[in-house]
């Protein structure tokens, strides 16, 4: 049976990013480290062309366990990633290249696919003018999927939400405050939902606080000198991390290539254990809350 879950981090006042919609890394490494086994549970990422544009996010799994792990349950080493728009404004983004399979949703008006989006991925053409998402889920279905994770963003969530597809969202509450009338939250679809979907709390965790990331860093993966990095987010095997992109410990680097958190890739040294007090400080509570009533 088709399970749905929404993955996200929201700042106090509910808010997904700022009003500019830039990247903006809110949950610590607990919160990448949960995101990582949603990942690892679904068949298939859901996510919007606003987050690509904003954060162009590496989806591969970075844990070999877990990649292990599904490949002897006989699944694809990799979940499928799929990336939904209308205007199919898409650069090179690192969803296309990395080694798991993915698709763009898009609708029958739709431009065909520019030079940022290659060969090997799959246009799927859901709907006139908007891609139907009840038409998504049936075609997510006709793969032989039944595990979907929605990373966001706000956009693309509330489809879910409006369609009352959603079964379970996890929510990582982190300590921030965003402010603004403009700052996207968890469900961005600028109408009111009539009737409100209706959820009860499942689960909920006070996450504690961890002062360093659990591994080391690995060999495996080129990193270009001079980039500076940070702990804290997965890079995929096979992508150089570029400028300003965190790196979590246990992530596969070049043999050789140190990295410091907060600091810079230099080329020769060794790979050291990454940390970054700033975001390993982060308090969060991880919380999920499941579709209906509670008993219901
Ligand atoms: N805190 C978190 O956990 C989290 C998670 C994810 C994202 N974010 C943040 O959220 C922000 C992005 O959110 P967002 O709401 O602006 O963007 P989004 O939901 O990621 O993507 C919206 C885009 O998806 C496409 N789209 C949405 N509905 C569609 C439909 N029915 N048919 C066809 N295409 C459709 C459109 O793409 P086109 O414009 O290409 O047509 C639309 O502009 C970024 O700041 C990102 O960093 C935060």
């Amino acid at each position: 049976m088709m399970m749905i879950r929404v993955n996200m981090a929201v700042s106090l006042d509910g808010k997904i990013a700022t009003a500019d919609r830039q990247k903006m890394r809110l949950g610590g490494h607990a919160d990448l480290r949960r995101m990582e086994e949603l990942r690892a549970w679904a068949d298939v990422i859901v996510v919007g062309a606003g987050t690509i544009r904003a954060e162009d996010p590496p989806f591969a799994l970075t844990d070999t366990t877990l990649r292990r792990q599904r490949l002897d349950d006989g699944r694809e080493e990799h979940p499928m990633v799929v990336v939904l728009t209308a205007g199919m404004h898409l650069e090179r983004a690192r969803v296309f290249s990395g080694p798991g399979r993915s698709a763009v949703a898009t609708t029958d008006q739709a431009p065909d696919p520019g030079p940022g989006i290659p060969e090997r991925v799959v246009i799927w053409r859901l709907g006139p003018d908007r891609v139907d998402v009840a038409k998504l889920v049936e075609r997510i279905a006709s793969e032989g999927f039944d595990r979907v994770l929605v990373e966001g963003g706000g956009g693309v969530a509330s489809l879910f939400f409006e369609k009352e597809l959603v079964d379970e969202i996890y929510l990582t509450l982190t300590p921030w405050l965003i402010g603004g009338d403009m700052a996207p939250g968890l469900a961005d679809a600028g109408r009111l939902f009539d009737p409100p979907p209706t959820f009860h709390l499942a689960s909920i965790e006070q996450v504690p606080v961890a002062s360093v990331p659990e591994k080391s860093v690995q060999a495996g993966d080129p990193v270009e000198a001079g980039d500076p990095v940070q702990a804290g987010d997965p890079v995929e095997a096979g992508d150089p991390v570029q400028a300003g992109d965190p790196v979590q410990a246990g992530d596969p680097v070049e043999a050789g290539d140190p990295v410091q958190a907060g600091g810079s890739v230099l080329a020769g040294g060794t790979a050291r254990e990454a940390s970054l007090p700033g975001e390993a400080d982060r308090e969060e509570i991880f919380l999920i809350y499941r579709k209906g009533v509670r008993g219901e």
